[in-house]
């Protein structure tokens, strides 16, 4: 088991993304803190986890308010009696161009995905320092590059990736790691929030045309980077932005056979 006797703490554990890895991370041996708004759907979480001989320590937190994710990282380590590795993953999308951005919306952007990963950061190093560990945030490709219809979502997964390498910098000598995953497009609820549905017909059927290897990415892809850098077999690996989109950001895709008759 590649986590065995790691305590791991997970933010946005509820849906998607934080599911997944916290379902992975327990797969491999971690106790997981589940961290969420999202009650209901941390506690289908933990049943998952659990129901899979997972040890799981539940905690409604809101990664906006100081108080609530230094009182849930302090449970964690109250629970499990140490942290070794937290993933600064909850967050929220906006799709809108600038003009149409109001301002109480990048405002919300920005405090769940930039304040929040701050909140979160500096509260588990609190205790990553006691014995050095690995920092996980969820960035984007659309922090890397611009992206069509997604300034604030962009700018705040940029002040991420920024952050990440920051820290990276400043407390190698205690140990710590930290490292951004930029996931590309991954089928989640997120993209339900974004398009109003889950793509479906012509509209799956683009989104998936889009990227170079065929596919979306799923939550599991995202999970399985994550695991690499909450594992040991990343030691080495500092500062770094790993990305997860099946080639979509690599580079300009042309029609060739447009070009080339
Ligand atoms: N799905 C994608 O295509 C995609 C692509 C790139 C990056 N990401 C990033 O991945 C991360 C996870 O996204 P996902 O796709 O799993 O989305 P999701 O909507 O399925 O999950 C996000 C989780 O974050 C939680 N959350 C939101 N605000 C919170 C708050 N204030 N405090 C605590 N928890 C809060 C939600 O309750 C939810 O459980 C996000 O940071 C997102 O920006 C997603």
């Amino acid at each position: 088991m590649r986590l065995e006797g790691k305590v791991c703490a997970i933010t946005g554990a509820a849906s998607g993304i934080g599911r997944a890895t916290a379902l992975r991370f327990a797969a491999e041996g971690a106790a997981v803190g589940l961290l969420d708004v999202d009650e209901e759907g941390s506690a289908e979480t933990a049943g998952m986890a659990e129901s899979a001989g997972g040890k799981v320590f539940v905690s409604s937190c809101d990664v906006t308010d100081e108080a609530s994710v230094v009182a849930s990282l302090s449970g964690v380590v109250e629970r499990f009696g140490k942290l070794d590795v937290v993933h600064a993953n909850a967050g929220i999308e906006l799709f809108a161009p600038l003009t149409m951005t109001g301002v109480e919306e990048w405002d919300e952007v920005f405090a769940v995905n930039v304040k929040g990963v701050f909140l979160t950061i500096r509260a588990a190093l609190e205790h990553l320092m006691d014995g050095g560990g690995s920092v996980i945030a969820t960035a984007s490709i659309a922090g890397l590059a611009g992206a069509q219809f997604q300034p604030a979502y962009g700018a705040s997964k940029a002040a991420v990736v920024n952050l990440v390498k920051n820290v990276a910098l400043d407390y190698a000598a205690s140990g710590v790691r930290a490292n951004a995953i930029a996931p590309g497009i991954a089928d989640t609820p997120l993209l339900e929030k974004v398009f109003g549905a889950r793509p479906e017909g012509e509209m799956r059927e683009f989104m998936e045309g889009i990227h170079p290897d065929g596919r979306m990415a799923v939550a599991e892809d995202v999970a399985n980077a994550a695991l690499w850098l909450a594992s040991d077999e990343s030691s080495h690996v500092n500062g770094t932005v790993l990305v997860v989109d099946g080639g979509l950001a690599a580079g300009p895709q042309f029609p060739l056979e447009k070009l080339l008759g």
